[in-house]
């Protein structure tokens, strides 16, 4: 079944009910055999949660802490590249990238002699220069046993009340989905399990039975919005960046929401049109980076969604021990 619009097929894995564009299963082998360096970051997270300003502060500090580097321009997705982004290109909706585009100019870089069909993200993931950053949003449980030995993973989890309206803004942004249904039908099948990637809560239960692990730094995107510095501090102790206090002052600067709003470079480079977006959707209700706040979705929601929501949230996460510092 399809809710969110995807005009691609989609399958469902077993057991964890995963659900992916069917693609996915041209690169699953590929991805859980990719090669994970000792020294790679994994940036684990389910979508919406926070993860492309971890993926900034995170190849910030590992690469620019003096943020005196041009590359900051270029995309944050091709820096730290989106693991198993290739089961997305199958979409109708959504064009093979411009080979003109900085993407692909830096795929032919990367890549020389390389078919971008036997997976052009994957094989970027690949390629690119240590000290290797990498976003998924694959759960814990798609990876081998072993990932946590070999890699470090920061995981960011978001009061699911945020993830499901920042979900509902994203279905309806992005070509790939073109989500024209309703906010209430979104939000029960959120609340079902039933959208793409799946169950939200099992991915954060995942990880934070993890969270103890060494090699494994559980973050809140609340806490992240509450004390950025004192969570950029823990971040530095984590990755072993040591960056210094003035450093750590300037991250927190460029990866501040409004700059990052500005730059606007997720997908392309800074100044770049962006080709993966509705751009009328963008205007009437924000573009990638919407609002960038914590506990607004009280407000999006009616009373009773909200009653709804809280309750999901009790059986789901709080009777795990997760508990979402969410203003209210
Ligand atoms: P909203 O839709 O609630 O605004 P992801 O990167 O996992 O897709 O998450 C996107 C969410 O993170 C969006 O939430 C986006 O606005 C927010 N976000 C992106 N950059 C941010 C930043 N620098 N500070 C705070 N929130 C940010």
């Amino acid at each position: 079944r399809d809710f969110t619009g995807y005009t691609f097929g989609l399958v469902r894995l077993n057991p964890g009910h995963w659900i992916f564009p069917s693609d996915f299963m041209k690169f699953a082998d590929k991805l859980y055999n990719f090669k994970f360096k000792a020294n790679d970051v994994l940036i684990m997270t389910y979508m919406k949660c926070g993860t492309t300003w971890m993926q900034e502060m995170v190849w910030t500090m590992r690469n620019n802490s003096n943020l005196d580097h041009a590359a900051t321009d270029d995309a944050i997705n091709s820096r730290v590249p989106f693991l198993e982004c290739d089961m997305f290109l199958g979409s109708t909706a959504v064009p093979p990238p411009d080979p003109e585009s900085s993407l692909c100019k830096e795929f032919a870089q990367l890549c020389p002699g390389k078919n971008p069909e036997d997976g052009f993200f994957l094989q970027m993931a690949d390629a690119i220069p240590e000290p290797r950053t990498i976003k998924t949003h694959l759960p814990l449980s798609l990876f081998p046993p072993e990932l946590l030995d070999t890699v470090k993973i920061v995981y960011v989890a978001r009061d699911p009340g945020d993830v499901a309206v920042s979900y509902y803004h994203h279905a309806m942004l992005f070509k790939s989905a073109g989500y024209v249904g309703s906010f209430e039908s979104f939000i029960s099948n959120f609340m079902d399990d039933n959208l793409l990637y799946g169950p939200y809560w099992l991915h954060v239960k995942e990880a934070w039975e993890k969270r103890n692990h060494p090699n494994l730094h559980f973050v809140f995107y609340e806490d992240l919005k509450a004390d950025i510095m004192g969570e950029l501090k823990k971040l530095d102790t984590f990755l072993g960046t040591n960056v210094n206090p003035h450093q750590i002052n300037k991250i927190r600067d460029f990866t501040r929401f409004e700059k990052m709003q500005e730059r606007g470079n997720v997908f392309t480079q800074t100044g770049e049109p962006d080709p993966f977006t509705i751009p009328m959707i963008a205007n009437q209700h924000g573009g990638f980076f919407r609002k960038g706040k914590s506990g607004g979705w009280r407000e999006r929601m009616n009373d009773n969604q909200v009653k709804l929501m809280e309750e999901w949230t009790t059986q789901r996460f709080t009777s795990n021990g997760i508990t979402f510092n969410s203003p209210r």
